[in-house]
């Protein structure tokens, strides 16, 4: 493996030649892998089409680089230890050799029902070692994986295959999480009246209940598994062929499925885990995202695993048999890093020190956040009583669209400074941009957060809508890429995440487009017009509040909040649901129609003293109704 950075001058270095020459740089990189042909040209880029190619001519698979090159070195290593949701039940752990027989057996299976390369495979099950195994069985025979957590609804299942037209889907039964067992092959079972592309879906047995198998349709994973080879050559892919396609929610219109390619997704998440996490051989790495986030597909599955890491999955939830689980776990696995979100720190800071105390964590080495912008009394909680002073935390700012870490402390490398992201990893060049589309330069100021060059793991389109990939990333900017996201950068270059300037609300670390929301809650009989703004929640970092307008006086508000929950429930997922639903007489809105949302955010926050210019309303009376009303 390259050398990575290990001092902040080598950093210096790194960057530097990452500027200067980034095509050299990368291609070093890249050189440490195992290709099945070499690239010709390393990178082709245009902003303005957009348009970025990265090793292209290079042929490869990325299960390759993540088992076969593995197996010399580490074969009885343990690549994935997976803790189930109940403590008491067994931990399973899968050496590189066992991963390796288990991925090429299932890419088997895949086959046997009709998979080929190019075809789009859904996988909507549990956080179990079957998800990685069906996430890189996929990648083996060239299929594009396209992940989508198993806590979103029936419809917003069904939309996301629709959207990629996906011939399978890989499911279970059900899941496990914390006390409860969910359904999901009931749900897929709803989703799939309305996904005339599926022809074949193989459920796994995890939770035992009974569910209904559709003659034709339905096979089961033990049944097909027992009629499947474990040997399974690796298909040849090109570097820019698809990898997987991820969904993300935008601030307007239905989700986006993010295209990731195989070449530049493999250079840049294993360059990037091996560098920001500092990681050492037989480290025992653990990430408590789910697999259906990019987060469990950059840093469980892909980084972690062509590193030859040990990485831990696991099943359960923080607060599930109690608020100590996480550091039982870690204790019990003796973790050395330790990567998480912000909203569960916050969660579990607000519980007694004693679950926190009663586990030895003397084992952990590196502490990480990831998600939304981390507070300074969580980061100094996690530091303190997590850390013990003596792990360095990194604050990993990225996004589904990056792939990768961009901006993060390197662990002992970066002197961290609460709730700052940091400076720019090797290969991001950032631009802080003011309102008038002006790149700031110096330090000392804030504005909005672009990145003005390519990276290897950028996203290369939306599935099957570059117009809008043009549109929402490269327009406001012309020749930058827009984050989304808004950040300061404080006297000594540092950079500081303050959150999202555009429609999308991150509740818990998940995006929510409030065009999304709005939706669900406007398919109400009885409701005439929604408008969701989000606001400072203390654990959940935002929360949704809804301001509704109905065709008629609900009979009772607590029938119809309930009934509009449920909604959003069914049509998006449970993490969609609003914290608040305020029903008002009207809307502001300004004499052109647009609904003036910065106003409806400060009442939500409760700070109305200033809000601001409200003479372009149509309506200033509706203002003062709504402050009425609050909740
Ligand atoms: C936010 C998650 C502050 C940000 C990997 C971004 C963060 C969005 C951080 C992407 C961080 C993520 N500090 N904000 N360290 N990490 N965000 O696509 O607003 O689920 O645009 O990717 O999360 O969320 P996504």
């Amino acid at each position: 493996m390259s050398k990575i950075v290990t001092s902040f001058s080598e950093y210096q270095d790194a960057y530097k030649q990452s500027v200067e020459n980034p095509e050299q740089f990368w291609s070093a990189i890249a050189e440490e892998f195992t290709w099945r042909r070499k690239w010709d040209k390393t990178l082709e880029w245009d902003f303005n089409k957009p348009e970025v190619k990265w090793f292209q001519g290079g042929k490869l698979n990325i299960t390759e680089n993540c088992l076969d090159r593995h197996l010399p070195e580490r074969a009885n290593q343990t690549a994935i230890i997976w803790e189930p949701n109940d403590p008491n039940d067994a931990t399973v752990k899968l050496t590189y050799q066992e991963l390796f027989d288990k991925v090429c057996q299932f890419a088997n299976v895949l086959k046997n029902n009709g998979a080929k390369k190019g075809d789009r495979i859904c996988i909507y099950m549990p956080m179990v070692p079957e998800l990685a195994i069906a996430v890189l069985a996929c990648a083996r025979i060239g299929a594009v994986h396209s992940v989508v957590f198993a806590g979103f609804s029936s419809s917003s299942l069904a939309g996301r295959i629709n959207d990629a037209s996906c011939n399978i889907v890989l499911t279970s039964d059900g899941g496990f999480r914390g006390g409860k067992t969910i359904g999901l092959k009931s749900i897929v079972d709803e989703a799939l009246e309305q996904c005339p592309s599926v022809e074949k879906s193989i459920v796994l047995q995890r939770t035992g209940e009974e569910v209904s198998m559709k003659e034709g349709r339905d096979v089961w994973w033990h049944d097909e598994l027992a009629k499947a080879s474990n040997n399974c050559p690796a298909e040849e892919m090109d570097a820019e062929d698809l990898l997987f396609i991820l969904y993300t929610s935008g601030s307007t219109g239905k989700p986006k499925g993010m295209v990731h390619t195989c070449g530049g997704y493999m250079v840049y998440t294993n360059y990037t885990f091996r560098t920001a996490f500092q990681y050492k051989e037989q480290e025992i790495y653990w990430c408590t995202a789910d697999v259906g986030w990019i987060t469990g597909h950059s840093y469980i599955v892909y980084g972690p695993l062509s590193t030859g890491a040990t990485t831990l999955m696991f099943e359960g939830v923080p607060s599930y048999p109690d608020m100590g689980r996480f550091w039982h776990v870690v204790e019990k696995h003796k973790v050395n890093i330790f990567y998480t979100a912000p909203t569960a720190i916050r969660a579990l800071e607000k519980a007694d020190l004693s679950f926190v105390n009663k586990y030895d964590l003397s084992s952990l080495r590196v502490l990480g956040t990831v998600g939304e912008p981390i507070n300074e009394e969580a980061w100094h909680w996690y530091d303190e009583h997590i850390g013990k002073g003596n792990c360095p935390i990194i604050d990993t700012w990225w996004q589904t669209e990056t792939g990768g870490f961009m901006i993060s402390p390197i662990a002992d490398v970066t002197k961290t400074k609460p709730a700052f992201a940091t400076l720019p990893l090797p290969g991001i060049q950032p631009a802080v941009m003011d309102a008038d589309g002006k790149e700031l330069d110096g330090n000392g100021l804030e504005g909005r957060l672009c990145v003005k060059f390519p990276w290897p793991s950028m996203a290369r389109t939306i599935y099957g809508d570059h117009e809008r990939f043009k549109n929402t990333y490269f327009s406001t900017f012309p020749g930058k890429y827009f984050t989304g996201d808004g950040c300061k950068r404080d006297e000594d270059g540092y950079y500081r995440i303050t959150g999202r300037v555009d429609d999308v609300i991150i509740v818990s670390g998940h995006n929510l487009g409030t065009a999304e929301i709005e939706n669900a809650i406007d398919e109400h009989e009885n409701v005439c017009e929604t408008a969701v703004v989000g606001y400072p929640h203390d654990i959940k970092g935002s929360s949704i509040y809804a301001y509704v307008t109905c065709y008629h006086d609900p009979e009772n508000d607590d029938t119809l909040r309930k009934e509009i929950l449920d909604l959003v429930s069914r049509t998006i997922g449970p993490i969609a649901k609003p914290e608040k639903i305020q029903f008002v007489s009207g809307l502001p809105k300004t004499r052109s129609g647009k609904i003036m949302r910065r106003i409806l955010r400060k009442i939500a926050e409760k700070d109305t003293s200033n809000l601001g210019d409200t003479s372009t309303l149509l309506d200033p009376g509706v203002v003062e109704d709504i402050m009425q009303g609050v909740l």
